[in-house]
């Protein structure tokens, strides 16, 4: 009998990130370069109390259904549409992520890829580098002004709030679409909300920052992209099936609108020829919105906690089904 439970972290973590882990509990760790929990780790399955995830992993309910003594799910990440939270919750399984020790790194690539996407700044660095800058001239790499624009963010939530408390420094104008009302983000941040089709048609900048869900799944479709302005660009910072990437395409090719910035794609990663990495008006990051040093290891550390605290039966610091704690006390 082992006296300290069994984790796996289902992908290598650098070792002072997972520290707490390798102290109080004993962990197995999956292996590097594929995309969800591997096999090779099913003969821990009947073991395994603490499961720490990153997002490319999927648990659903054949995974659970294999880890019968499980205890808490910790993701490496706040979004999670990786994980089936109404199968964990149905287990008593609570499920930890890692908002806000990420809002400002990911607010802060937000602003650089609309700078990037409103001033042109990869083609102007390329055509620099590969020998294209002639003489200087008025007309060439034009971008266009961000000052008294309007910026339109879909999910007002930790993200959208810090990257609208960003735009007051760029002096534009910010709409925002929410299922509720946020009177005191409205007050501090000057912003109003709006039905969605309003800030489609209003904004020159629209920027993603809402959970994938059923809900948001595909919200911005052919019929969204056609309601934007041909002079506005799309930024997605949320998850990219949040976006019809067929009609993103199309919406790019025939200019719907005037350009895209995506650091999350549908699929992912985005094979190499795509379309849409041949396309002038669109710049493509690899999933890198909360990759400071800082941060992942904040990250990391919050997600020990989450699943340390499972362990010892306690509530999580950040629980993303907090109902499941209305479950434990009914059974
Ligand atoms: P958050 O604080 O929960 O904010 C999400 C906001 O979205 C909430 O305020 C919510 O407000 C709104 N929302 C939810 N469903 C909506 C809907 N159907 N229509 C309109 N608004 C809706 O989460 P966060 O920390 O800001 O993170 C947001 C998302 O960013 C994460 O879920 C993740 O997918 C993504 N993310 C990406 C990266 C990256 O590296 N690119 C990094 C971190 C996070 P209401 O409840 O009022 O609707
Ligand atoms: C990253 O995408 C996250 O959800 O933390």
């Amino acid at each position: 009998m082992h006296s300290k439970p069994l984790v796996l972290v289902t992908h290598p973590m650098p070792e002072d990130w997972i520290a707490p882990l390798l102290e109080q509990t004993r962990v197995v760790v999956g292996p590097a370069g594929r995309p969800g929990v591997d096999p090779s780790l099913a003969p821990y399955f009947p073991e395994v109390e603490g499961l720490y995830t990153w997002l490319t992993d999927r648990v659903d309910d054949a995974l659970l259904s294999q880890m019968p003594r499980l205890r808490v799910v910790s993701n490496f990440a706040v979004g999670v549409d990786n994980i089936d939270l109404e199968a964990c919750t149905r287990r008593g399984i609570p499920v930890g992520h890692t908002p806000g020790v990420l809002t400002d790194a990911v607010a802060d690539l937000t602003w650089a890829l609309i700078l990037a996407i409103t001033r042109g700044i990869f083609p102007a660095a390329r055509d620099a580098r590969e020998g294209r800058w002639g003489m200087w001239a008025p007309t060439q790499w034009l971008g266009v002004d961000l000052q008294g624009k309007t910026l339109g963010i879909v999910g007002l939530g930790q993200i959208g709030q810090a990257v609208a408390r960003r735009a007051r420094g760029f002096g534009m104008r910010v709409l925002y679409t929410s299922r509720k009302a946020k009177p005191e983000a409205e007050r501090e941040l000057g912003a109003q909300r709006v039905p969605l089709e309003t800030l489609l048609s209003e904004s020159d900048v629209v920027s993603l920052h809402v959970p994938l869900t059923p809900e948001t799944r595909r919200m911005i479709d052919e019929e969204a992209l056609r309601r934007m302005k041909p002079t506005a660009y799309l930024v997605n910072m949320a998850r990219g099936g949040v976006v019809d990437t067929g009609a993103l395409v199309r919406a790019l090719q025939e200019g719907w609108i005037a350009g895209a910035a995506l650091d999350v794609t549908d699929p992912e990663p985005l094979p190499p020829d795509h379309p849409l990495y041949r396309l002038p008006n669109c710049v493509i990051t690899p999933h890198i919105g909360s990759a400071t040093r800082e941060t992942r290891k904040a990250m990391a550390l919050l997600a020990c906690e989450n699943l340390l605290l499972g362990l010892q039966g306690k509530p999580l610091r950040h629980c993303a089904n907090p109902e499941v704690y209305d479950h434990l006390r009914r059974s």
